[in-house]
């Protein structure tokens, strides 16, 4: 077991590392000839063109993929993208139709609830579009089509990689459906496409540099509470980063949206609680990078202890930052996939210095399938 763990402790540390195989590994064969392939037989350019509508359905981290997903999909195609807990949109009688795509993302495919949407959505006539980790699951078996993330097996309990392999995976349905609704120009869908295939590169480069991350990690272990902040795409990262820190480290985390601050969370900022924030890159929209920095401003001044994650080369956030973790520029809608990875690192730290059992967090599973 020891050397199927790559001489790491816990599988999740390994893979954690193999983030980068796991994005590249997802893209593989899906752009050809200058266009994005998504599932040829199954899902028809035409039927692709006829959607109008997509709810995103998924549990757990998945759930927070379909969220990241939103920003992009809508962004690029200019399709309502509606993100639901799949154990809410099987009861709420969502409004569903021929024309409705439903993206259900599953790492295992056996997830309960999320099955439970599919099937709702198939009676409803919607067209469903399973994205799996699992060859051959149930969900991939009962969806119209299937896009599979090539992360290859997940072990630890908590999702990691097929976190970052969803995220990629969902970017290319993105690129799909704006490719086939003409919302984007070919070449345009071809340059994105190019910015994600630079990606696994990136997550590489954060991976070498995140040695800093265990230290605070350490430093950080025994606090009562951390919390996360993110706007924009920096949002679901934030979501992720807090669902990490409970699931492996049992402490109390809660991922806002900054611009909720002054709405409740502020109201929990006390002398030395850890602030995780994540700044969206400063040559991306100017307006996201203000706001935040004005967020963190307000923070600091009532004794949060921050710790930024921020671009390389971001000096305006610097003074606000009583921590900063730097990871490479990257295109605004595609930061999650870099962002994620240190709150991940951090996450396991915690965990491990607290003398936790990282693979098998206590009461989870890795696979709900029980509604
Ligand atoms: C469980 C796992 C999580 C996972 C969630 C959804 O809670 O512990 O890591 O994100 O289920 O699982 P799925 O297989 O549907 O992606």
């Amino acid at each position: 077991e020891a050397a199927e763990k790559g001489g790491h402790d816990y599988f999740m540390l390994k893979e954690i590392e193999e983030q980068p195989q796991a994005v590249a590994d997802t893209l593989l064969g899906h752009f050809a000839n200058g266009r994005i392939v998504l599932d040829e037989q199954r899902l028809s350019d035409q039927e692709l063109r006829d959607v109008d509508k997509v709810f995103v359905v998924a549990c757990g981290t998945a759930y927070h993929s379909g969220l990241v997903a939103k920003y992009a999909i809508e962004h690029w195609t200019r399709l309502p993208v509606e993100v639901e807990l799949a154990s809410e949109f099987r009861y709420r009688d969502p409004v569903l139709d021929r024309s409705t795509l439903v993206v259900a993302i599953s790492q295992s495919g056996e997830t309960a609830d999320t099955l439970e949407a599919v099937r709702h959505a198939k009676d409803q006539k919607a067209r469903v579009l399973a994205v799996c980790n699992t060859n051959g699951a149930q969900i991939p078996r009962e969806a119209d089509a299937v896009l599979y993330t090539r992360a290859g097996p997940e072990i630890g309990v908590a999702s990691t990689k097929c976190f970052l392999a969803q995220v990629t995976a969902n970017y290319l349905v993105g690129l799909a459906l704006a490719q086939a609704r003409g919302t984007k120009y070919p070449d345009e869908v071809a340059r994105e496409y190019l910015e994600l295939e630079a990606m696994p590169q990136l997550v590489a480069r954060v991976l070498e540099t995140v040695e800093p991350v265990r230290a605070l990690a350490r430093e950080l272990a025994a606090s009562p509470a951390v919390l996360f902040l993110g706007r924009h795409v920096g949002y679901p990262v934030a979501l992720e980063g807090a669902l990490k820190l409970k699931e492996l480290a049992y402490m109390h985390a809660e991922g806002f949206a900054a611009g909720e601050l002054k709405h409740g969370p502020i109201a929990l900022i006390e002398d030395g609680l850890p602030v995780i924030v994540v700044m969206p890159s400063p040559k991306g929209r100017a307006v996201l990078h203000s706001k935040m920095l004005s967020n963190i401003r307000e923070i600091q001044a009532r004794g949060a202890r921050t710790v930024v994650i921020a671009e390389e080369g971001d000096e305006a956030v610097r003074p606000f930052a009583n921590h900063l973790i730097e990871i490479p520029a990257s295109p605004t809608l595609l930061q999650p996939l870099l962002a994620t990875v240190p709150l991940q690192v951090f996450a396991a730290e915690v965990a491990q210095t607290r003398g936790y059992d990282v693979d098998k967090p206590r009461n989870l599973a890795k696979s709900v399938t029980v509604e």
